[in-house]
Parts: structure tokens; C-alpha cells; sequence
């Protein structure tokens, strides 16, 4: 039994199919990668898996139970924790303060969930930081901090939707060996991403999305040598800088 049976979900939005039919599997342990031009639904497919709002049809099974429709936090307590695009933290409260947000999904005490949020910000390296306000973090902290948030939630499955968005190249590669990380501690990833060095250096899979549609999945050397993933997304210029 795989981890995550996304089949046929589909989510409308008035007139706007934004999601169509999509379908994946992902199993226990793995990085699975899910890409497409903006606009072609992959945030909205996280929303649909992480309880925001309902799919219009379709089913999401995780670890054997249907997900689709219950509430954020139904779907966090079964251990699907997702991080936001746009990262909204406390912003006048401390990185301990935002982290323990997030382990109070695993419990109700508050001395538990202030040691579950210091071992996550250690795990992160962000432990130095736990009492300065989330409004003076760098980026790259902000960004490491909504993935502490999210972590403090203890998932198995994390969906990650552009956490390296608005990074530089180096503090891309900076994250890169700690999504790893994370994973080998047992949490199944899936990114959403559009740097595409990240995508291809982390994913053991990877599935394209244009128009809410699945275009292709495979192993990330046959996505990306795809036509029509080339036409749809990657353009011409990719496949020129990768020879
Ligand atoms: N809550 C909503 N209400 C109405 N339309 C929405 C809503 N959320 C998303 N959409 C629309 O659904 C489509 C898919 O948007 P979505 O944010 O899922 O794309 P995306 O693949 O995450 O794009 P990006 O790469 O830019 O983040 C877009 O046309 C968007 O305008
Ligand atoms: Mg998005």
C-alpha cells in the first residue's frame, strides 16, 4: 500500500478547472517532486490534500483512510503537515513561540511542546535564533523557520510548496542537504518547487501538472527530456544548458 493514492482528484473554482482529474502515488520514504508553469494547480492540489477546502471529486487515501474533505486539522493529526507558499509567521512573536504553534498538533502541554520545538530548531540549526523575533530572520531563516513549524507537527508526510522560492543559488544549496535530512529521519517529502537544480537534485520522482492536468511522471531524467514537458514548462533553453 502506498503511503499517498491521490486518483482523479479534481477541483473547480466556479468556471476555473484547477485542478483536473489529477492522480499519484507516493510511497513511504520517498522525495517525489510535483512541477508545472504557474498557475496549473499544484498549490491548489496541496490545499486539497491538506484539508484548506474540499476536492470537487476524487480521492486522496492516506495510510489507507480517505482524507478528502476532512479538516486541516483531521488531516494534521493523521500526519500530513504542508508549508505555505507565502511564509506568514507571527511576525512579533519569537521563532520558539511560532515553532511551538505547530507542536501543539502533538500535544496540549506546554513543556512538552516547548521541548518538541527546541529539538526541531536544533534538528534546523535555528536553535540559536528561538528568541528573536520572526520579523529579523533573513529569508533563508524565515523560510527554515516554516519548515521548524511545520516539523514541530511531527508529519510523515510533508508537503513542501516552495520552500526555496526567492532563495540565492547558494542558500539553495544551503537547503537542499535539509530536506534531505529530514527525510531520512522517515518523513516522505512532496515539494513543489521551480528551481528546477532542486527538483531534479532531490526527487526520486517526479510528476508535471499544466492546466490542472497531468502531463507526465517518471524519473526525473525522463521528465525532463519530455517534449511535452519541454513545450509546456521547461522551454527550449533548458534542455540547451543541460548539455
Ligand atoms: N481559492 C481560489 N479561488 C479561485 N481560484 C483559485 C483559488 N486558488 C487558486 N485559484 C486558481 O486556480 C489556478 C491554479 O492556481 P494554483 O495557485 O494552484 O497554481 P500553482 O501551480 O500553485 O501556481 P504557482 O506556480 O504560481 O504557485 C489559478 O488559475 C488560480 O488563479
Ligand atoms: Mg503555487
Amino acid at each position: 500500500m502506498s503511503l499517498l493514492e491521490v486518483t482523479k482528484v479534481t477541483k473547480k473554482f466556479s468556471g476555473l478547472v484547477a485542478v483536473n482529474e489529477f492522480s499519484m502515488t507516493v510511497e513511504a520514504g520517498q522525495i517525489v517532486g510535483v512541477i508545472g508553469p504557474n498557475g496549473a494547480g499544484k498549490t491548489t492540489l496541496f490545499n486539497c490534500i491538506a484539508g484548506a477546502f474540499p476536492p470537487t471529486s476524487g480521492s486522496i487515501i492516506f495510510n489507507g483512510q480517505e482524507v478528502a474533505g476532512k479538516k486541516p486539522y483531521e488531516i494534521c493529526q493523521f500526519g500530513i503537515t504542508r508549508t505555505f507558499q507565502v511564509v506568514k509567521p507571527f511576525a512579533s512573536k519569537s521563532v520558539l513561540y511560532n515553532t511551538m504553534v505547530g507542536a501543539f498538533a502533538q500535544t496540549q502541554h506546554l513543556h512538552e511542546a516547548e521541548h518538541i520545538a527546541i529539538e526541531v530548531l536544533q534538528f534546523l540549526g535555528l536553535d540559536h535564533k528561538k528568541d528573536i523575533v520572526s520579523k529579523s530572520l533573513t529569508l533563508p531563516e524565515r523560510k527554515r523557520l516554516e519548515l521548524a513549524r511545520a516539523l514541530a507537527t511531527k508529519p510523515k508526510l510533508l508537503l513542501l510548496d516552495e520552500v526555496m522560492a526567492g532563495l540565492r543559488p547558494v542558500e539553495v544549496t544551503e537547503m537542499l542537504p535539509i530536506i534531505r535530512k529530514i527525510n531520512e529521519t522517515g518523513v516522505t517529502i512532496v515539494i513543489v518547487e521551480h528551481i528546477m537544480q532542486a527538483i531534479m537534485n532531490l526527487s526520486e520522482k517526479i510528476y508535471v501538472v499544466n492546466f490542472g492536468k497531468k502531463i507526465a511522471e517518471g524519473d526525473p531524467d525522463t521528465v525532463v527530456a519530455d517534449e511535452e514537458v519541454i513545450k509546456a514548462y521547461l522551454g527550449d533553453e533548458y534542455v540547451v544548458t543541460q548539455h
